[in-house]
């Protein structure tokens, strides 16, 4: 298992729900992060609740930009502050909650931009640098990205973002193909239903009930158990086109 102690994390997503809790996780283990979301406010205050080691080089960053704008990953990675980059998470996403015939043009665009395209800027941005930071034999860097349950199974009401994770996990297995021989290693996590603002947003109580009487453990999942796993993509030197599961038995069903 490698140590965090010293790395550096960009997390997109990272001002709230399951990239926060990767994040909180990460700086606990030692890291540095960079936290990136939409809103500068609420990435100050989420960077402001990271644990950092007194005494050590371990500092947090945010930056405030849309990640399905090419030129918000272009400025980040010109930033001549810019830390090394030991991990990439794309967390990033929004969801979708209307039958495909009453999704708007302006929502199918915004899904498929933020969850698919966004993802897809921050690997082609940062894999270049970190190609350039490889040392030793050990295969240190790696890319976490948060796909979903629903990439592989169907959701009422989610085609778009269905596909939109699909796509992240076909990308994030070729992604394994191409960046494995340069000590980049690439993994995807498949949440199933998370408590967050995302969960929250379209169910109630009554939805949250008749949600978790579908689940096989019976509730929904914390940020921390997606976090765990993340730590285990993160920490696991031979963890590669690992496509995990972590939605209490959902998908068995
Ligand atoms: N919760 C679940 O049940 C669940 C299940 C499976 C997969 N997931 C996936 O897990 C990831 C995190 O979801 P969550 O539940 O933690 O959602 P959340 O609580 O709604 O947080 C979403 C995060 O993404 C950021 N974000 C959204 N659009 C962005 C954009 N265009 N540019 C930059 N940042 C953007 C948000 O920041 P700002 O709004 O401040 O920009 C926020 O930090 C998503 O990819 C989601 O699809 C969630």
């Amino acid at each position: 298992m490698q140590s965090l102690a010293g790395k550096h994390c960009f997390i997109s997503g990272g001002s709230r729900g399951i990239g926060l809790a990767i994040a909180r996780l990460f700086a606990a283990q030692g890291a540095g992060c960079t936290l990136i979301g939409r809103d500068e406010d609420t990435l100050l205050s989420a960077a402001n609740s990271l644990h950092r080691q007194e005494g050590s080089s371990q500092q947090h960053y945010t930056t405030a930009f849309d990640v399905s704008t090419q030129n918000g990953w272009e400025k980040l990675i010109s930033d001549s502050k810019l830390q090394t980059c030991d991990i990439l998470v794309n967390a990033a996403g929004v969801s979708q909650n209307s039958f495909l015939f009453n999704t708007s043009r302006l929502d199918v665009t915004e899904i498929i931009a933020t969850n698919l395209t966004g993802t897809i800027w921050g690997c082609k941005h940062f894999i270049p640098k970190m190609m350039k930071q490889r040392k030793g034999k050990l295969i240190t860097r790696c890319i976490i990205n948060v796909a979903s349950l629903l990439a592989t199974h169907g959701g009422r009401g989610a085609s778009v973002y269905a596909a939109s994770k699909a796509g992240v996990v076909g990308l994030t297995r070729s992604l394994a193909w191409e960046v494995g021989r340069f000590g980049i290693r690439a993994n995807v996590l498949l949440p199933g239903y998370i408590q967050t603002d995302m969960t929250k947003g379209s169910a109630g109580m009554d939805r949250k009930n008749e949600l978790s009487a579908l689940i096989p453990l019976g509730r929904l999942g914390l940020v921390e158990e997606v976090a765990t796993a993340a730590l285990f993509l993160a920490q696991n030197s031979y963890a590669h086109n690992c496509v995990l599961n972590i939605d209490g038995g959902l998908s068995a069903t």
